[in-house]
């Protein structure tokens, strides 16, 4: 088979054919790993993985991140084990709600993600997109004076912050970030380490810039998001059963659309782990 890689119109993503993503070759595996540096998103369409296949695919990547309950993949679900809808107002939609929010995975971890990986299983007849800003593009966009202005500064990322803002409340214990002080900090500059493009690290999750007011901060993050994320420069995903993507969060944002609630949505999710040496928060210490 031979790989078809269609480019999107904007400055991130490709859509991939012609491969069998459980099947892939090490040829093939080049390929699309060459591919993800360049283009940061990789829709392939039309795949139908096993959860024991994604989670293969996945760890090509790099070592899979557990998530909730040690889980290497997670369902990202509106409906509950007992076979009904959540409520929109209950714990986890809200937790769910948060992943509408510009964001990159993992940020308020002592190591950020390096990848994730997405396919969907049941979607809804309308809404439910995922969408990706490129934020190489978004730091190439800013003037040169702002450039300056942000190149050394560092930003506290925080889950428990983030979530508040939405008006919900991590328990005490997750270890989110409670205290500005011991959330994980990283730089607003992220020079990828593997392509050593520069790149906004910025999102949802940042609470504090250090050195900067809480007021500062929201107007800064606010100010570079909506450069980096403007209409017109970033990619969406509509949905099909079976379609699988991956994206490097080391240089995207992503965000979920919305969808009525009154339908089902499921999609699985799988993270990969940063490098220790260039996803690690600069105050936690290297393992
Ligand atoms: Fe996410």
């Amino acid at each position: 088979m031979t790989i078809e890689i269609e480019e999107s119109n904007v400055s991130l993503g490709a859509k991939i054919r012609g491969l069998k993503l459980n099947a892939l070759s090490e040829k093939d595996w080049i390929e699309v790993h060459k591919a993800f540096l360049k283009y940061a998103v990789l829709i392939f369409p039309e795949q139908h993985l096993t959860q024991e296949e994604q989670e293969q695919f996945s760890a090509r990547f790099g070592k899979i991140e557990n998530l909730v309950d040690n889980l290497k993949t997670i369902p990202l679900t509106n409906k509950a084990s007992n076979g009904e809808l959540y409520e929109q107002d209950s714990e986890w939609m809200k937790l769910l709600k948060g992943n509408e929010g510009w964001h990159t995975d993992s940020s308020y971890m002592p190591l950020a993600a390096k990848a994730s990986i997405l396919s969907a299983r049941i979607v809804p007849t309308t809404g439910g997109e995922t969408e990706w800003a490129d934020m190489r593009a978004g730091y190439e966009a800013l003037d040169n004076a702002t450039q300056k202005k942000i190149e050394h500064l560092n930003a506290y990322h925080s889950y428990f912050h983030s979530q508040a803002k939405i008006g919900h409340t991590v328990k005490q214990g997750a270890g989110y970030g409670f205290n500005a002080s011991d959330a994980p900090l990283h730089p607003l500059v992220k020079t990828h380490p593997e392509t050593k493009i520069p790149a906004l690290f910025i999102g949802r999750h940042i609470h504090i810039i250090q050195g900067l007011s809480e007021k500062k901060t929201e107007k800064l993050v606010a100010k570079l998001t909506d450069i980096a994320c403007k209409k017109g420069t970033t990619l969406l995903h509509k949905w099909k059963p079976g379609d699988l993507v991956v994206w490097d969060n080391r240089c995207v944002l992503h965000r979920a659309l919305p969808y009525p609630l009154t339908e089902e949505r499921l999609m699985l999710h799988t993270r990969v782990a940063g490098d220790s040496r260039s996803e690690r928060a600069i105050n936690h210490a290297t393992a």
